[in-house]
């Protein structure tokens, strides 16, 4: 059987769910893991019996018997540079969203990609929650019809906004939105987006990182359906990572509804008081089995590199997502409508926005 040398740069949250799933896999040869943090550079080698630990990525970048890297790290500034020097390299990377932080680094990103025709994914677990991929299913074999309407409402318990929030200063729409405009897009492919209206507001969040506690977005797509989709990260932090999604879907022919709250089970302590158990949005390990999307989807994505599959996600894809999330920002500032792609002069104003804000 055909094994690689893996890494993973950024061993934390979810950067720890891919190393765990990799040591589990009997197509990694060896694992390499990455971390700047010591402490829990030893504590993911601990628990994934790593060959390797570094605090040092230009280690992975320098070793040639690696071919595949997972680039999890956090603050989001770090994903270019590290994304770059992998894919310089020659390795296969999946990179966690968002792809980059300006849409010439995307392009850059994706152009090294394919001079050294490596694969490159980004991180868009959501395509590997069976709730999403039946939605495709049922839109791809035509029982819904022609589709008319999607609706996605994402919350996040506000602990988690804060963590996320607190490091970049990228919107709900940016941080979040993006996994349902990812699957949205999608879903209704090949349609396209060409204008979107966004609307943020106020709320817990702004005194402490000036963000929106909510953002909602409605995209017209190029063949007229239309696409409500709200993103937000104010919910009272009942569990830390806790994430809840409604999506509707109508169709012509039919309509689908998927409850995504994971209000299905919960847990309560005298200690700890409610809990929603495995409703975070990358899912986490439940002894021998994976509960959610990342565990499967870095198994994709190791199989894409091992058979020479295109992996699920193309960067060209995220980087329209980057677009719209980018006009979406747009738009809530100006308080009107915003064409796509984005033309000149909205890539003016782009860029004097993003100024602003660092
Ligand atoms: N797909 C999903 O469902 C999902 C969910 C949450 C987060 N994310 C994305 O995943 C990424 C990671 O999020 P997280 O919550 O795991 O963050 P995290 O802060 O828990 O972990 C990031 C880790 O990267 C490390 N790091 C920073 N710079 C480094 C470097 N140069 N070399 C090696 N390690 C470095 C940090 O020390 C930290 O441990 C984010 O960009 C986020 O947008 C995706």
């Amino acid at each position: 059987m055909k094994m690689v040398e893996v890494a993973v740069i950024g061993t934390g949250w979810c950067g720890g769910i891919r190393a765990l799933t990799l040591s589990q896999s009997s197509l990694v040869d060896r694992l390499h893991i990455c971390e700047i943090r010591p402490e829990r550079l030893a504590e993911v080698k601990e628990m994934t019996g790593a060959a390797t630990a570094t605090l040092d990525y230009q280690d992975i970048v320098n070793n040639p018997a690696i071919e595949v890297v997972y680039i999890s790290t956090t603050p989001e500034t770090t994903h270019y540079p590290i994304a770059r020097d992998c894919l310089r390299a020659g390795k296969h990377v999946l990179l966690e969203k968002p792809i980059a932080l300006e849409l010439a680094e995307a392009d850059d990103l994706i152009n090294i990609a394919k001079q050294n025709n490596v694969k490159f994914t980004i991180g868009y677990s959501q395509r590997f929650n069976p709730k999403i991929a039946y939605a495709k299913k049922k839109i791809t074999d035509g029982t819904l019809g022609q589709v008319v309407s999607v609706m996605v409402s994402r919350h996040l318990s506000r602990s988690l906004g804060k963590k996320i929030a607190g490091r970049v200063k990228l919107s709900p729409a940016a941080m979040e939105s993006t996994h349902d405009l990812d699957f949205v897009f999608w879903l209704l492919a090949p349609a396209k987006p060409v204008r979107i209206y966004s609307q943020g507001a106020y709320g817990y969040m702004q005194p402490l990182n000036g963000s929106y506690d909510c953002m909602w977005s409605i995209v017209t797509m190029d063949n007229g359906v239309v696409v409500t989709i709200g993103g937000g990260w104010n919910l009272p932090p009942s569990y830390p990572n806790y994430c809840q999604t409604w999506i509707e879907i109508t169709g012509v022919d039919g309509s689908l509804m998927l409850d995504d709250t994971a209000r299905d089970h919960w847990l309560n302590t005298v200690e700890g008081g409610q809990q929603f158990a495995m409703s975070t949005m990358p899912g986490e390990h439940v002894d021998h089995v994976f509960a959610g999307q990342m565990g499967p989807e870095t198994m994709h994505f190791l199989e894409c590199c091992l058979r020479d599959k295109p992996p699920m996600v193309d960067p060209m894809h995220a980087r329209m997502v980057m677009e719209t999330y980018s006009a979406a920002d747009l738009s809530a500032e100006r308080h009107e409508p915003v064409g796509l792609p984005l033309s000149n002069s909205a890539l003016a104003e782009l860029a004097e926005l993003q100024a602003a804000l660092r």
